[in-house]
């Protein structure tokens, strides 16, 4: 059978948690549930709420039948909300696994993969407008380039910006082939997958906003964790880390930290880790997805 999500880095997340039996837990990235199971297994007389916008994952999570177990299919910019509703306003511990699934990636239709030809969707959540046709086919040139360069660091992203704009008077992209082949001419030589993985990244951030949701997200962690609880948050791509990183050092994904009157810091959290952790080099053998985790621990003040 094929696997939903094979989790990265397990045990590290959960150790990071610091798990206390009775304690309220989050986990923001539900996926295939590979986090959520393992806390579950630690909690007694605890709670744990999760989230996940994508459809998919909700029918994963409606396997689990545990009373202590709520799910709620929600954008996780939008947590203090949710956990509102369900009577939460203190938590003991967050956890965020960024990006996509496996199971996202491995399925044609879904768009995400450079590897099958699908529709160029993209959407984590189906119920939202906007799609990687409407970016690439509507989007002005420089809004392309921006997005490639931002989102996708590429080297070249005013070229790729051009030959977007060119190829669609001819004939509107609606597959990821049609996208493939109309920056093929520029794809470094031996170097196309990764440069394909990049473009891919750029726009799935975009149809997301994963940005946006990301700071928000973080922000609110500030907010509903409890002093001394636990921000655990796993990240792939250097752009989402950095965020994350300035979130925990500064209180905020941009800029300086704030200081009081007599010079104190303002910021929520103190890091629990200087470096991130990464993944063990035997883990990596055994799932590649690993290779590019990096995982941030923080500790509420
Ligand atoms: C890397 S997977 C998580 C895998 C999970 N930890 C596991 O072990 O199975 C990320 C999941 O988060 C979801 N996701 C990403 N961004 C989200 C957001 N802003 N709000 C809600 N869910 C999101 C995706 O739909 C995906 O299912």
């Amino acid at each position: 059978m094929k696997i939903y999500h094979q989790p990265v880095m397990l045990n590290e997340c959960i150790e990071a948690l610091e798990i206390e039996e009775t304690g309220i837990y989050v986990d923001v990235t539900f996926g295939g549930g590979g986090h959520s199971l393992k806390i579950l297994e630690k909690i007694k007389g605890g709670r744990l709420i999760a989230f996940d916008q994508d459809e998919d994952a909700k029918q994963e999570a409606e396997k689990i039948k545990s009373r202590s177990f709520t799910f709620c299919q929600a954008n996780f910019m939008y947590m203090k909300k949710y956990l509102k509703l369900n009577g939460v306003t203190e938590v003991n511990g967050v956890l965020a696994d960024l990006g996509i699934s496996s199971h996202q990636i491995d399925s044609a239709e879904r768009g995400f993969s450079t590897r099958f030809d699908g529709p160029l969707d993209m959407r984590m959540d189906k119920s939202t407008a906007l799609t990687a046709a409407d970016v690439l086919n509507d989007y002005s040139e420089d809004q392309l380039h921006k997005i490639f360069g931002m989102y996708g660091e590429l080297k070249n992203a005013k070229t790729a910006a051009r030959l977007i704009a060119q190829r669609r008077v001819a004939k509107t992209l609606m597959r990821t082939e049609d996208l493939k082949s109309a920056l093929q001419p520029i794809a470094p030589r031996g170097k196309e997958n990764k440069y394909f993985a990049q473009v891919f990244q750029a726009l799935r951030i975009e149809v997301n906003e994963e940005m946006k949701a990301l700071e928000d997200f973080l922000h609110q962690c500030g907010e509903v964790i409890v002093k001394g609880g636990r921000l655990v948050v796993m990240s792939y791509h250097s752009l989402e880390d950095r965020m994350v990183k300035n979130y925990i050092n500064k209180g905020k994904v941009f800029g300086e930290v704030e200081k009081d009157f007599f010079g104190n810091e303002i910021k929520p959290f103190n890091a629990v880790n200087r470096k991130p952790i990464e993944a063990s080099e035997e883990e990596v053998k055994n799932n590649s997805r690993a290779r590019s985790a990096k995982l941030r621990v923080a500790e509420k003040i």
